[in-house]
């Protein structure tokens, strides 16, 4: 099969999430959306032509409100209250509230290193210009639990191919932004600043990786990586680097922020592996947020079908 798996489903924006979300969705749309009306309400739809392809099997069709797998969506109050965001600080509980004053606009994400059109893209642009789609994806946190987020987003592969990668292009690098001055978080200098992350480049270029924009019908919360962050969703959640100033093309591998700190604990490929036990805590389980007990951890966060292929002949024990 393709890269991927969403399935288009024809439904009202209003059937997707409770009133107060869907008017929301309204505000986005108002916000700066323009021409991405039709795309918005799509419940995770991938590419035009993903709506032709078999689905690994009829359970796993996404249902309105809920992922693929039949979980219904995490609160809107859980996910915006609930943050890893260590420039603000390292309370998940305390992000929101630090981070509300944060200044998302202007704001310029640069594109460059090894491609052949380097460019500087300003946010109102992107919302512009690259329809939304409602992706419902879980994300897994190392720290052992879960969410299943209605984003609001684009492949990330649309972005790259307007900027042309070049043949010697391996890898990307995404920079986050730094501003102490409105980031109390970053007074600590134990940690490497500014947050980074890295993919390979056919790992960005699939069509599970996005850029996020939005969640719950709303432009993104500033807390959760206000105006743009990365998505990816067979990843621990550390992967998915917020509030993006810079996306930048490679040969080398490059440095992320975890791996930096602890490098035995933090590998470049951070697939969500329940065999690989990180060194502190075991992953074989995680507990959803909402809920009490704990739930089996799916190989590439249940993504496998559509992710494992890019990993084959790797012996994932050591390629952590
Ligand atoms: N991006 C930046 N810039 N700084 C961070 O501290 N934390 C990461 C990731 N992206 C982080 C970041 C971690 S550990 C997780 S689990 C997710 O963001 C959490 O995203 P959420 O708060 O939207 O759930």
């Amino acid at each position: 099969m393709t890269s991927s798996s969403w399935k288009t489903v024809p439904i009202q924006s209003s059937e997707i999430t409770p009133k107060h979300l869907y008017l929301r969705r309204r505000e986005f749309l108002k916000l700066g959306t323009v021409g991405a009306a039709a795309a918005i309400v799509a419940a995770c739809s991938g590419s035009a032509d993903s709506t032709s392809e078999v689905l690994p099997s009829a359970t796993r069709i996404p249902q309105i409100g809920k992922d693929e797998y039949g979980d219904p969506l995490t609160p809107y109050e859980a996910i915006t209250n609930y943050n890893n965001y260590y420039e603000f600080s390292t309370n998940k509980e305390a992000v929101a509230k630090l981070a509300k004053n944060f200044q998302t606009r202007p704001w310029t994400l640069e594109v460059g290193g090894l491609v052949a059109k380097p460019r500087q893209f300003d946010i109102e642009d992107i919302l512009q210009k690259y329809p939304q789609e409602e992706r419902i994806y879980r994300l897994r946190c190392v720290e052992g639990w879960s969410m299943v987020i209605p984003w609001l987003g684009f492949p990330l592969a649309k972005l790259l191919k307007e900027v042309e990668p070049l043949g010697s292009a391996r890898y990307v690098r995404f920079i986050s932004v730094a501003r102490p001055e409105e980031m109390p978080g970053m007074r600590s200098s134990f940690y490497p600043w500014p947050y980074q992350e890295g993919l390979r480049l056919d790992e960005a270029m699939h069509d599970l990786t996005i850029l996020a924009l939005g969640l719950y019908g709303e432009l993104l919360p500033n807390q959760n990586g206000a105006p743009i962050r990365l998505v990816v969703p067979w990843k621990y959640g550390f992967k998915s680097a917020k509030a993006i100033v810079k996306i930048e093309l490679t040969e080398q591998q490059p440095q992320t922020f975890w791996n930096l700190i602890a490098p035995h604990e933090y590998g470049f490929y951070s697939n969500v592996n329940p065999q690989k036990p990180h060194p502190r805590w075991s992953q074989a389980t995680e507990r959803r947020i909402g809920e009490s007990g704990r739930r089996p951890t799916l190989m590439f966060n249940g993504y496998a079908e559509q992710v494992a292929h890019l990993y084959s002949g790797m012996d994932l024990m050591q390629a952590y």
